[in-house]
């Protein structure tokens, strides 16, 4: 998704060759433009989707598909206007939905669909909720600001250690998020493999300021780092960590994005662990396969950590990475990358790191795939 000024003066994003208004809830729109847009949604969308966008009564559309709610925010901010667009110009099978939502290309012109998918965005006034445009592409160790329902299930390979994390996020309300992570390890002990649970983590987090228009989100975090892994057997650090931290993201032009994080670790036991302190950027870049199909989103991180003391130096590490949505929907993807070290080569080795992300909020995991 790309954002630029458009020809009315407010921001828009771009997805191939399509313009959409971006906040079709907020800059200065002329009422001229609104009132259009009302018009085209009531003569092309509104036998089925209803005046009010919560969905016609299914004994007057004839089928018997759920119709979705657009005024319902929880549901309806979080979907780009890109995705929207994608599904009113191709249908709902281009997202893997049921084909009686028809294919608008053909009948409206780009710029009167843009104007209906912009009406269908603007149901939901409540501007507490972050736009779904502001959902950037997730790297593999930097965190997100924006909030999310989803699971993730990733692991970290090097030589001597396996281990495996189940991650859940659920959203609370308009701009808050708790996280649950679970993590599952083998440590190579050299005579023989240790495995079981790690250091359990328990986050919050809330989003401070978003904006579609300048396509910032930024949020604040706390994390709770439980001893529950067995600290002798490699599976813990033996001591619970306070680990508070910001999180950035920012749409850049031409479809790429950049996720900052910044934070620190403190242990309630000094003697077990050190004060920490971590620096992390992501930056990528989306490419979506013809105009409505996969994206591919190779992203580079930067990770910077530094344990507080005397003789203490930072440490970098460079993380290459490519992630892709596998399911039509585009609620599952995959994200796949290595972690290098750039400085202390003697002691730090290659980490492989994958991730299998599934969106539940937006279908069950075997659904939504043809
Ligand atoms: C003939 C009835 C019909 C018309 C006309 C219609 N839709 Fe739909 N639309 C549907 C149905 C049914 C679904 C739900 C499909 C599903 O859940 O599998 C749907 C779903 C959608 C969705 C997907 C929402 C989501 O779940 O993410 C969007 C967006 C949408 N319609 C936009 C439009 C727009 C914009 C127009 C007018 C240009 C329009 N529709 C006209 C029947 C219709």
């Amino acid at each position: 998704m790309r954002q630029t000024a458009s020809r009315f003066g407010r921001s828009f994003v771009t997805c191939g060759s399509a313009w959409f208004a971006f906040a079709a809830l907020g800059g200065p729109v002329s009422a001229q433009e609104v009132g259009a847009a009302a018009g085209i949604y009531q003569k092309a969308c509104a036998a089925c989707h209803g005046i009010d966008g919560r969905g016609a009564a299914l004994d007057q559309v004839g089928f018997d598909v759920p119709l979705p709610d657009f005024a319902d925010c929880s549901f309806a901010s979080r979907e780009p206007a890109a995705d929207w667009y994608a599904i009113a110009h191709e249908g709902g099978p281009v997202r893997a939905f049921d084909r009686r939502m028809p294919s608008f290309s053909g009948v409206l012109s780009v710029s009167d669909l843009e104007l209906a998918v912009a009406h269908t965005k603007a149901f939901c006034a409540d501007r507490a909720w972050p736009q779904g445009e502001l959902n950037l592409p997730r790297a593999l160790v930097t965190e997100k600001a924006y909030p999310e329902d989803e699971a993730v299930l990733s692991t970290t390979m090097a030589s001597g250690t396996f281990v495996n994390e189940f991650l859940y996020e659920r959203r609370i309300g308009a701009r808050s998020q708790v996280e649950v992570n679970v993590p599952v390890g083998a440590q190579d002990a050299g005579s023989g493999w240790h495995r079981g649970l790690g250091d359990v983590k328990v986050a919050l987090k809330h989003v401070l300021s978003h904006s579609a228009d300048t396509g910032h989100i930024l949020s604040v975090a706390g994390e709770v780092r439980l001893p529950t892994g067995k600290e002798n057997e490699g599976l813990g650090k033996g001591v619970t960590i306070f680990e508070p931290f910001v999180a950035y993201g920012q749409l850049l032009t031409a479809d790429s994005f950049l996720h900052v994080q910044a934070g620190a670790e403190f242990p309630t036991n000094g003697d077990r662990a050190s004060n920490e302190l971590f620096w992390r950027t992501a930056f990528g870049r989306s490419f979506v396969e013809g105009e409505f199909g996969r994206t591919w989103s190779p992203i580079i991180e930067l990770l910077g950590a530094r344990e507080l003391g005397e003789h203490e130096s930072m440490l970098w590490d460079v993380v290459p990475q490519m992630q892709v949505t596998l399911s039509r929907r585009q609620h599952v993807m995959v994200n796949a990358g290595v972690r290098l070290p750039i400085n202390d080569r003697e002691w730090r080795g290659t980490e492989v790191l994958t991730y299998l992300l599934w969106d539940w909020f937006d279908g069950g995991f075997f659904d939504g795939w043809r």
